[in-house]
């Protein structure tokens, strides 16, 4: 949960809203958060991307987070400082919870870097509902990849404090999924998330 203490002089309307269970029932299956973490240029956007057309197709009602759609917008304002880069975590966590309370799917791309953070998101999206994926694919290997060309800047000192480089990432202890994006494709790491997930969504 936030520290923010929750304002004064609000009045609750939670009972008369449509509910969560109402409709995960309409829709024939539960919400969940899918929290990929892992360094940049592992293979989250691709993957977030190709489980959110596969849902799709499949009727189920489905959202992706990403920098994109976050980064540009409501977290405009934020950097890549430590202190930052929790407010961007905060933040998504607490969209996600409210796309999950209307019973969506939602998918996060963002590194999260540290345990805390994670823990953090766990924490304001609530245990049950948080699926911790370890998108694994080694910094050299998301080096070599380089699909934004950054990890270059980064090694020639253009951009500081770059996740794997000069900022650490802290791989999760116990993930629920682990994925290696090097040892498959993107479509047989897509097939193992959705694989993964549906069962839980449709238990
Ligand atoms: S997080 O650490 O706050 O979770 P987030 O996933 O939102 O990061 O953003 C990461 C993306 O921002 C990277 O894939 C990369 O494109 C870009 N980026 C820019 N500066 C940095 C940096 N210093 N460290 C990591 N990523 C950066």
């Amino acid at each position: 949960m936030s520290d923010t203490p929750a304002p004064l002089h609000l009045h609750p309307n939670r009972e008369r809203l449509v509910s969560r269970a109402e409709r995960e029932e309409r829709q024939g299956h539960r919400g969940a958060v899918v929290w990929l973490t892992g360094l940049s240029g592992s293979g989250k956007s691709t993957l977030a991307i190709g489980l959110e057309r596969r849902l799709f197709a499949e009727g189920l009602s489905v959202v992706v987070l990403d920098g994109d759609n976050i980064r540009t917008g409501l977290n405009a304002n934020l950097g890549f400082g430590a202190e930052d880069r929790h407010e961007n975590i905060r933040r998504i966590a607490e969209v996600a919870k409210l796309f999950l309370d209307a019973g969506q799917v939602v998918i996060t791309a963002f590194i999260s870097p540290t345990l805390a953070m994670r823990d953090l998101a766990r924490g304001i999206v609530g245990e049950a509902d948080f699926l911790e994926v370890f998108v694994d694919a080694p910094l050299e290997a998301c080096e070599a990849r380089d699909v934004k060309g950054l990890y270059r800047k980064a090694r020639a000192g253009e951009i500081r404090g770059f996740t794997g480089i000069d900022d650490p990432y802290e791989a999760p202890l116990s993930p629920a999924l682990r994925l290696d994006t090097t040892l498959q494709n993107p479509e047989g790491s897509v097939q193992a998330l959705h694989a993964f997930l549906l069962p839980r969504l449709k238990p």
